[in-house]
């Protein structure tokens, strides 16, 4: 027999529109916690966060809290993060290293695969001994350092989940010259009035950015407003549908030289320059230069936001917590990055410019569609879609193809079996 829906999905998103209570009724993030954060590939960490033996972080995967640590044996595994004798939770803090892990409640304790190694006063358990290990997610696995799981046994291997678009996660390692990723800065925390879906879809929304985002532009006066403010007939930049509900913001059309991406001159980090075309050539590493790093969505839960890494975590109907953290490269002039985490701080920051600025347009959208909120229009830029050198389907910086990928792709795993 077929999983029970809640909810009328094939009726109330449509090609071009999606009705409103998708984003306001308590049954669609029901469904949405089992179709897609359960049976699905979410993202979950990365293994720069947990480099050595025993090192873990914690997480919350739609309703599961859960954690990823690294084994002696160097694997990774994701673990709910229950005791196995009477759920206390286990791992307390966001992140640290353990040995082994010992309940706070009655002090059962597990190896850093959860395998239960102590039980004390075992005596009274002598009858019929029923204890067990701790739950582990049961498909885990890295593209790159970036781990993704599921809690669904039989779901497709990631390669089929990430498809075309792990294409975006290669060029944001690719910006190191030696494709190392240091996301272990730490993760600001936002929480956000507003239902989850609206940041996946905000992030890769380019006809906001003008009108939400001109302070921003004016304070920084790099070369990204030509990328992002330019008229309607100027603009460069692309919005891309990459397929299973992947999305992006292409802004590289808009860059005619190295680094304009990063808001300074190509002569600003020598080292760098020069290390990227050591790496990967001349020619290649200069392209790499003046392309940049990726501003996509993976579905469900992860934005490369450039030099941002974004996860998004729905907390009830109307609120979602936003984390992020700088996207330091290995192999790179600490000058590098610490502009990087300066930039971050300045984007994603609490007084920073472009989370600020749209938290607050989402939590507007989210107040005005409780009730009878209605339709709302996907239409935008429909006539001038097209499919790019590459195989992907492209439009207009501002047009509203990343939306209809994300809702085509939904709809697809919200009816899925
Ligand atoms: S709940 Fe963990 S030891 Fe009892
Ligand atoms: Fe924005």
């Amino acid at each position: 027999m077929g999983q029970v829906l809640r909810f009328d999905y094939d009726g109330l998103i449509q090609e071009t529109r999606v009705h409103s209570s998708v984003y306001t009724d308590q049954r669609v993030l029901d469904d949405e916690m089992d179709q897609i954060f359960r049976k699905g590939w979410v993202f979950v960490c990365h293994a720069s966060e947990i480099p050595g033996s025993g090192d873990y972080v914690r997480r919350q995967l739609g309703r599961d809290p859960v954690f990823a640590i690294r084994a002696t044996d160097g694997t990774v595994s994701v673990i709910e993060n229950r005791c196995a004798h009477r759920g206390n939770i286990i791992c307390v803090e966001e992140k640290g290293t353990r040995k082994a892990l010992v309940c706070q409640y009655h002090g059962w304790a597990y190896d850093t695969k959860g395998t239960l190694i102590d039980v004390p006063h075992p005596e009274g358990f002598k009858a019929d001994f029923t204890c067990s290990s701790l739950k582990r997610m049961p498909k885990v696995e890295e593209y790159r350092g970036f781990i993704f799981g599921s809690f669904n046994d039989d779901v497709p291997p990631l390669s089929e989940h990430l498809g075309r678009a792990s294409e975006l996660i290669d060029r944001a390692v690719e910006m190191s010259p030696t494709q190392e990723l240091d996301l272990s800065g730490g993760w600001v925390k936002h929480l956000v009035g507003c239902n989850w879906k609206m940041m996946p879809e905000n992030d890769t929304d380019g006809y906001h950015v003008s009108f939400v985002h001109p302070s921003f532009a004016e304070a920084i006066r790099s070369n990204y407003d030509s990328a992002v403010l330019e008229s309607e007939e100027d603009t460069k930049s692309e919005s891309k549908a990459w397929g299973g509900g992947h999305t992006e913001l292409y802004f590289a059309p808009a860059y005619d030289r190295e680094l304009e991406w990063f808001g300074c001159k190509e002569d600003r980090y020598p080292a760098y320059t020069k290390a990227m075309k050591a790496a990967y050539g001349d020619k290649l590493g200069g392209e790499k230069l003046v392309e940049g790093p990726p501003h996509a969505v993976i579905f469900p839960n992860l934005f490369l936001g450039e030099m941002n890494i974004v996860m998004f975590q729905p907390v009830s109907v109307t609120e979602c917590l936003h984390l992020h953290t700088p996207m330091m490269l290995g192999g790179v002039d600490t000058e590098v990055n610490s502009r990087i985490v300066r930039q971050s701080e300045g984007a994603m920051g609490p007084t920073g410019f472009l989370l600020a600025d749209d938290s607050v347009i989402a939590e507007r959208t989210q107040n005005a569609l409780e009730g009878n909120g209605g339709w709302l229009d996907l239409a935008r830029g429909m006539h001038r879609e097209f499919v790019d050198d590459n195989g992907i389907t492209t439009s207009h910086l501002t047009d509203e193809t990343p939306n209809r990928e994300f809702w085509r792709h939904y709809k697809s795993v919200m009816l899925a079996e």
